[in-house]
């Protein structure tokens, strides 16, 4: 049966005595409105581990001003059922008063270019909301392992920096994006798009695709692949670009010719209000 736990230290020490048991514990953060990108990751943590905890929380201190917090959207009934069926053990789904009382000061922050480029140049502090709650969650759950999305590549790449760096003892398990038919990334956000919006979006995986095309066939600048994009993706009416860049897959570091290394395609556009990344890995 699974249970749900909007208490802190209730969990904690739910936690603390699955441990104690030598039950390997996997987490999977996600902010809810789960989608089947969240319930692959769900899978594969029932596959790995024996205790399967999914953390939904809308974690508002990795939300800019201006940005969607408000608009992003909820259904904690929905997520519970879809979590019962996967058999998971524990919800956590603290409120944001208990994660950030009152007079709260504590951040976690991975610093250098790997959090200020891509996503955390149009969404300064942004990483470092992500890094604070996704330690705290760490230091609630102890989780053995915990899952994340390779849809959020920079994410993963900088919470992969902080556990190196903190010594956090998890391992991160980084899955596969889950697309629809279309191509479209899953993303709770894609309910936000309208009809128009959500066609147009397409694009952005076609777009991927086609730079890894031109790749295969032997192009090396990095800017005309670039550009292709570029051109493809500013042809959707709807479509404003946030940024379009490529990088070393690795760590994010600079690529100048693309030559001997993995690189990550990702790119950032708006439809309307609501903003999509996705990405595509290539062995150049
Ligand atoms: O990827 C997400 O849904 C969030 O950034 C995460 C990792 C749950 C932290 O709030």
């Amino acid at each position: 049966m699974m249970k749900t736990f909007t208490n802190i230290k209730d969990m904690q020490d739910k936690c603390k005595a699955w441990k104690a048991e030598g039950r390997r514990i996997g987490l999977v953060p996600t902010m809810g409105y789960l989608h089947a990108g969240h319930l692959s990751l769900v899978r594969k943590a029932r596959q790995e581990c024996d205790i399967v905890i999914i953390s939904i929380f809308v974690n508002p201190i990795q939300f800019g001003q201006g940005e969607d917090f408000e608009e992003y959207p909820r259904d904690i009934k929905r997520d519970l059922e879809l979590l019962e069926a996967e058999q998971a053990d524990a919800v956590f789904a603290p409120s944001s008063r208990d994660m950030y009382p009152e007079g709260y000061s504590t951040f976690v922050e991975v610093e250098g270019s790997i959090t200020k480029k891509l996503c955390g140049a149009s969404r300064p502090g942004h990483f470092k909301g992500v890094t604070t709650v996704v330690s705290k969650l760490f230091l609630i759950c102890q989780p053995d392992k915990a899952y994340f999305g390779q849809k959020d590549a920079q994410q993963v790449t900088v919470i992969e920096k902080m556990v190196r760096e903190l010594n956090f003892p998890v391992n991160i398990v980084r899955c596969p994006i889950i697309r629809e038919a279309d191509g479209l990334a899953l993303s709770s956000r894609n309910v936000n798009l309208n009809s128009e919006q959500r066609q147009q979006a397409a694009v952005l995986n076609q777009a991927l695709k086609a730079a890894a095309r031109e790749i295969e066939a032997g192009q090396r600048d990095v800017e005309t692949v670039k550009q292709g994009m570029r051109k493809l993706i500013s042809a959707q009416p709807q479509a404003t670009i946030d940024y379009i860049e490529i990088n070393r897959a690795e760590d994010l570091g600079e690529v100048k010719n693309l030559s001997g290394e993995k690189i990550i395609m990702a790119l950032a556009v708006k439809f309307g209000n609501t903003r999509l990344i996705d990405n595509l890995i290539v062995e150049v």
